[in-house]
């Protein structure tokens, strides 16, 4: 479990708080978007979780962030990483090695992973993730797609809890974000991994995520289940998050009368919606 209890920071120098006064409980096994716009704090609020705030950036820090019952100001980021991986907004940062399978060795040896285990691992976090034919290809011959999934393959290898992902598809094509989506969802209801997922792409959390965090300035400005969100569309608006155009479509017939159910969030639903339309016409 996560816990923030009336949590600020102020990066050293900062003129503002990245951070102010965040209180949120996330669940084991829950499946969790966050969105904003940019410098609303959602990489800060990541970083609050695995311990890189207050160790790694000096600053001002109020409150405090438990994970699994530790308070992270108590432990060190390499103690969290135990509980905690994070795939960060940019991968090629965090990517140490220049082939995959060295990239995911690296993780598990530093971690001091039993050698025996570490082959059967690495093995394992291939086939989970359906990369075996990439095992020894360079990096950065890679494709976005390809590349995020090795990010995670690296994390996922120290098998955390939680997994925390800041923009996986920030550079991505749809075709490869909804491959990302999706096994994310399979890490979730399969593997019972806690996922917190910092994403833009509003569409793609509605389609997946259980619960949407909307970050702006700090704070949180909504916070609530995923069918939630059509409700509350000129809040996500008003950050200059476009809510999906099903959604839209939605408000639009209710507008004129044509629609009275609840707002459709996804393809799927706003499918549904048409139907109901075209039935009563
Ligand atoms: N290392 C840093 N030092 C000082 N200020 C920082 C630092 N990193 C971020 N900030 C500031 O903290 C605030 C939150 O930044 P953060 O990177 O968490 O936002 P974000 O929501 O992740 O944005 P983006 O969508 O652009 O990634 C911003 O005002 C940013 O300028
Ligand atoms: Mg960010």
């Amino acid at each position: 479990m996560i816990q923030f209890n009336e949590c600020s920071f102020r990066y050293q120098g900062g003129s503002h708080n990245a951070l102010d006064g965040i209180s949120l409980t996330i669940e084991d096994g829950a499946f969790v978007g966050v969105t904003g716009a940019s410098g609303a704090g959602k990489s800060t609020l990541t970083y609050a979780v695995n311990g890189l705030i207050p160790h790694h950036f000096s600053g001002d820090f109020y409150g405090s962030v438990l994970v699994n019952g530790l308070d992270t100001v108590e432990v060190k980021p390499e103690e969290l990483s135990r509980f905690v991986g994070e795939v960060f907004q940019d991968i090629d940062s965090q990517m140490v090695s220049s082939v995959v399978e060295d990239e995911i060795l690296f993780g598990m040896e530093n971690f001091g992973v039993p050698h025996e285990e570490i082959g059967r691992r690495l093995q394992q976090t291939l086939s989970l993730l359906g990369i075996e034919e990439l095992r020894r290809r360079q990096i950065n011959s890679l494709s976005g797609g390809q590349k995020q999934k090795v990010a995670i393959a690296a994390i996922l290898a120290m098998r955390p809890d939680v997994i925390l992902l800041d923009e996986p598809t920030g550079e991505l094509d749809p075709e490869s974000s909804v491959m990302i989506f999706e096994l994310l969802k399979t890490l979730n209801r399969e593997f019972h991994k806690t996922v917190v997922v910092v994403e833009q792409k509003i569409m793609l959390l509605c389609s997946y995520v259980d619960r949407i965090i909307l970050m702006e300035n700090g704070h949180i400005a909504f916070d609530g289940p995923t069918a939630a969100v059509a409700g509350e569309a000129d809040l996500f608006r008003a950050q200059g998050i476009n809510i999906p155009r099903v959604t839209e479509l939605g408000e639009k017939l209710t507008g004129m009368g044509l629609y009275h159910g609840a707002l459709p969030l996804t393809l799927d639903g706003g499918e549904k919606m048409v139907r109901e339309v075209l039935a009563d016409a």
